[in-house]
């Protein structure tokens, strides 16, 4: 693409002359934005770059090594892979309110970040994959006041409180602008298209209080539906799907047994931003063989229903 390659040109000059022969820390989430926004400051100033993947035991499975592999065997890229999920597990036990989770996760978020990133010596500047859109911070309904629907994960007021400048290079850019960016540095189609992931991970699909047994099932049941996504042809035309793990368990009968079992939902909805959303028609067909493998693979959900509760009145995650 003749005009992201100028684009990125552009960029590197931008950044190699805004940080000179400073240092640049910048937090790695493994989505989008984060991830070009590394590759392409690595690209411009190498080893001054060091990352940081704050890993809060809130991610889906094989994630972590996943990040890993990619930024530091693939683009050799200095990456601190800071292992917390003792310390954020610990602080959510016994936790069901949303908000309360969120901002837990948050505030932790904040202080691990900042924890891993004062052993980098020297660091003036913290980069950050801030899009254009990103300055609408909260959800208003027209007519109505403004309401904050959920606090959403973010590290505002970091730079500050650790005394960094900001760099940038993505905050001219739409969605679509940062795939085709990505694209030009080389990121795997797999990376580029994934489905958004919010910060506070599957927190937020884990209605209820949080326990490491219930993570461990909904991390099993999520890849066999998103496999079953993929397999059918259905990620690209899908903004975003995963299964939540409800806090009920149910009865049901395998072979001549009685079982007693978490249920789950699964939800996929399209969407242009996230703004608004309609859940997605599957087939039929797609449903009980999906609900099918879930219960014959994974050992703890025993009961599978499709959320088809469109945005509004539903929001897409379920907290
Ligand atoms: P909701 O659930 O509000 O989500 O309809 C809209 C979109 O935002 C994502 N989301 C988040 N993303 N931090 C994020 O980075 C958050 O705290 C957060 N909460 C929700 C959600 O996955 C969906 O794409």
């Amino acid at each position: 693409d003749w005009t992201m390659g100028a684009y990125r040109e552009d960029a590197i000059a931008k950044i190699r002359a805004q940080v000179g022969d400073k240092k640049v820390i910048c937090g790695l989430s493994g989505g989008v934005d984060s991830s070009v926004a590394a590759v392409l400051i690595h690209e411009a100033i190498g080893d001054q770059l060091t990352c940081v993947f704050v890993d809060h035991g809130l991610l889906r499975q094989g994630e972590a090594e996943e990040v890993v592999t990619m930024f530091r065997d693939n683009y050799n890229i200095r990456l601190i892979h800071a292992d917390e999920q003792e310390l954020f597990l610990g602080a959510l036990e016994g936790v069901s309110d949303p908000e309360v989770k969120r901002k837990t996760i948050g505030k932790l978020f904040i202080d691990v970040f900042q924890k891993h990133a004062n052993t980098i010596d020297g660091a003036e500047f913290l980069a950050q994959g801030t899009l254009y859109p990103d300055v609408i911070e909260s959800v208003s309904f027209s007519g109505g006041p403004s309401v904050t629907i959920k606090s959403h994960h973010n590290v505002g007021g970091l730079p500050e409180k650790m005394g960094l400048k900001l760099v940038e290079p993505l905050r001219e850019l739409f969605k679509d602008e940062v795939r085709a960016l990505g694209r030009e540095l080389g990121l795997p189609e797999k990376f580029i298209g994934r489905h958004p992931f919010p910060g506070p991970g599957l927190a937020i699909r884990c209605p209820g209080e949080i326990t490491r047994e219930k993570l461990a099932i909904l991390r099993k049941a999520d890849a066999v539906y998103i496999d079953q996504i993929r397999k059918h042809g259905l990620y690209d035309e899908i903004w975003q799907a995963f299964v939540a793990i409800l806090p009920v368990r149910t009865v049901g009968v395998m072979g001549d047994g009685r079982t007693y079992d978490f249920a789950c939902a699964l939800r996929a909805v399209t969407s242009v931003d996230g703004m608004t959303a309609d859940y997605y028609p599957f087939s039929h067909e797609f449903l009980s063989e999906t609900a099918t493998r879930i219960i014959n693979e994974v050992e703890g959900i025993n009961r599978v229903t499709y959320d088809i509760t469109s945005k509004p009145p539903g929001t897409i995650e379920w907290e």
